[in-house]
Order: structure tokens, then C-alpha cells, then sequence
């Protein structure tokens, strides 16, 4: 899960996946993580907004902290999902050095194929602003697990 600052959008998206996917039994099969495109906030934990919002929904995300996204991540992880057109980009810029075969998706494709509309970025927003990215991520992580599960049962 990747946008700009990994303090809000891309902790919510992680959060949210380890948590719809502990509820399908489907944790111990898929590994999770999540990154900035930019070294701003690095080893910093989330926004304290997601956090409230996210704790309001019942999401702990107190024990997460900021890293930078990098070839590494191209190289181990499977799929990259990717909040906005910025880190569409930018990931595809590292990608270019990179050997893995990671492909790289917006979230909210899960939802909307091919519209790669994004996650808007909450920072410079109000509270409303941080809800409307909580439902938008719950929606698409909750649409990936019960797509992975399907995978799951065809096993
Ligand atoms: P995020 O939000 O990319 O969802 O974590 C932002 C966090 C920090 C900044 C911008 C967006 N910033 O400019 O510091």
C-alpha cells in the first residue's frame, strides 16, 4: 500500500487489509506493508486524524511507522496498490530499475476497473475528508479479501 507521506492513506489501507484478512483466516498466507513515496515522514506513526478515525471504526494503527517505498519493495512484494496518479508514477519510475514483476494498481481500481481513480490525499483536509478515505479504503480492502478469498477456495 503506497502513497506520498505513509502516514495516511497507505497505514489506513494496511491497517485495514490485516484486519479484513485476520477476519477471513487469510493472514497467515498473505504479507502486508506499507510505504511513502517521499522521505518526509519517515519513522513517524500515522496521522493522529487517521488514527482517531481509524480507532473510531475500531483500527489500531498506533504501532505503525513511516518508511520510504523502495526498489526493494518492487523486488519482494507481488502487488503494489497505489493511492493516486503521484505514486502511480513515482512507482513506475523505480520500477524501471527494478527485477521483480511487481504490478502496480490503484486501490480503488478493486472497486472501479480501469477508472484509476484515487484515494484523495486527507492531509490539507477536515475530519469529513478523513471518513470519506476510511470508507473509500474499507470498501476496496474489503473487495480485495473477498477476492483473495475466492482464490483461496479454488486452491
Ligand atoms: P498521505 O498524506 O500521502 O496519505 O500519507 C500526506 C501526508 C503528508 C504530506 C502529504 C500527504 N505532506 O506533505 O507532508
Amino acid at each position: 500500500m503506497v502513497c506520498l507521506g505513509n502516514i495516511c492513506r497507505s497505514p489506513l489501507a494496511e491497517g485495514l487489509l490485516r484486519h479484513h484478512l485476520q477476519q477471513a483466516h487469510l493472514d497467515n498466507l498473505i504479507e502486508v506493508d506499507s510505504a511513502g513515496t517521499s522521505n518526509y515522514h519517515i519513522g513517524e506513526p500515522p496521522d493522529l486524524r487517521t488514527q482517531k478515525n481509524a480507532a473510531k471504526h475500531g483500527v489500531d494503527l498506533s504501532g505503525l511507522r513511516g518508511r520510504q517505498f523502495s526498489i526493494e519493495d518492487l523486488n519482494h512484494f507481488d502487488r503494489i496498490y497505489v493511492m493516486d496518479t503521484n505514486n502511480f508514477n513515482a512507482a513506475h519510475a523505480i520500477a524501471e530499475q527494478a527485477t521483480g514483476k511487481a504490478e502496480i494498481d490503484f486501490l480503488l481500481n478493486i472497486l472501479w476497473p480501469n477508472e484509476n481513480r484515487a484515494v484523495p490525499d486527507p492531509y490539507y483536509g477536515s475530519e469529513k475528508d478523513f471518513e470519506q478515505v476510511f470508507q473509500l479504503v474499507d470498501a476496496a480492502c474489503r473487495q480485495l479479501v473477498a477476492d483473495l478469498k475466492k482464490t483461496d477456495q479454488k486452491r
